[in-house]
């Protein structure tokens, strides 16, 4: 079975969407669109009836739902937060340890679409790049059995992942980038891996974000 990804440009490129029973790296910088991409997807569970989740290192639920106020397509995220999906913030501060995250994401119940936004602040709490690496692996075991994860990360330049790991760790890598093409900026989103699935290599479309969706474009070769 294929978890549909909320772009129907994403699941005809993808064969349908993401294979059941893993973790997605979604990974850009600043602005790219990785929040959105990821309230988006997990909208198209809640409205299916999935149990979804989002979990948030980064913003609390009032930024998030303020996110989606400003998207037509995104505002019915607050018909179903406390039914079908759950929005939980959790600060890491001096208490918080990678250990008792990953401790915290084991106790939850099975969940068909979570997201953890984002695996970057995980990092500033490994002590050094082997523990990371460690529970980077369990936590990235454990969620395997959730239906599908998307795992947001931070990146710099044009880089996949944090150079930590994230992109091996995981089933599948989609980056999201602003490109210039023909002198047009854009945004753009890229699969550079997914496991189980065939998709056309190195092929970019262009991400559109307004005030009445997510869409995306036709492809672009790069
Ligand atoms: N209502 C909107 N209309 C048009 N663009 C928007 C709207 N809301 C957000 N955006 C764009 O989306 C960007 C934020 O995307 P976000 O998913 O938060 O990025 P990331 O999580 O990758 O940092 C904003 O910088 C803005 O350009
Ligand atoms: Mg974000």
């Amino acid at each position: 079975m294929k978890v549909t990804t909320g772009l129907k440009g994403m699941d005809s490129v993808l064969n349908g969407g993401f294979p059941s029973n893993t973790v997605i790296l979604v990974s850009g910088g600043p602005g790219t669109g990785k929040t959105l991409v990821a309230l988006n997807f997990l909208l198209e569970g809640a409205a299916k009836g999935e149990k979804c989740c989002y979990v948030s290192l980064n913003e609390d639920e009032g930024e998030l739902l303020r996110a989606c106020k400003g998207i037509k397509s995104l505002c019915d995220v607050e018909k179903y937060k406390g039914k079908n999906l759950a929005i939980e913030s959790i600060h890491l501060g001096e208490s918080l340890t990678l250990k008792k995250f990953v401790d915290i994401i084991e106790s939850y119940p099975h969940i068909d679409r979570l997201i953890i936004d984002n695996v970057n602040k995980l990092l500033m709490f490994g002590d050094t790049k082997t523990s990371y690496r460690i529970h980077l692996t369990e936590l990235v075991k454990h969620i395997k059995k959730m239906n599908c994860t998307l795992l947001l990360c931070e990146t710099e330049n044009d880089n996949i992942d944090t150079g930590n790991g994230e992109a091996f760790e995981t089933d599948g890598v989609i980056n999201l980038s602003f490109s210039e093409l023909e002198e047009k900026p854009m945004r753009t989103l890229t699969v550079h891996k997914l496991r189980y699935t065939s998709f056309e290599p190195k092929i970019s479309h262009e991400l559109i974000i307004n005030s009445s969706g997510l869409k995306l474009g036709s492809a672009k070769i790069i």
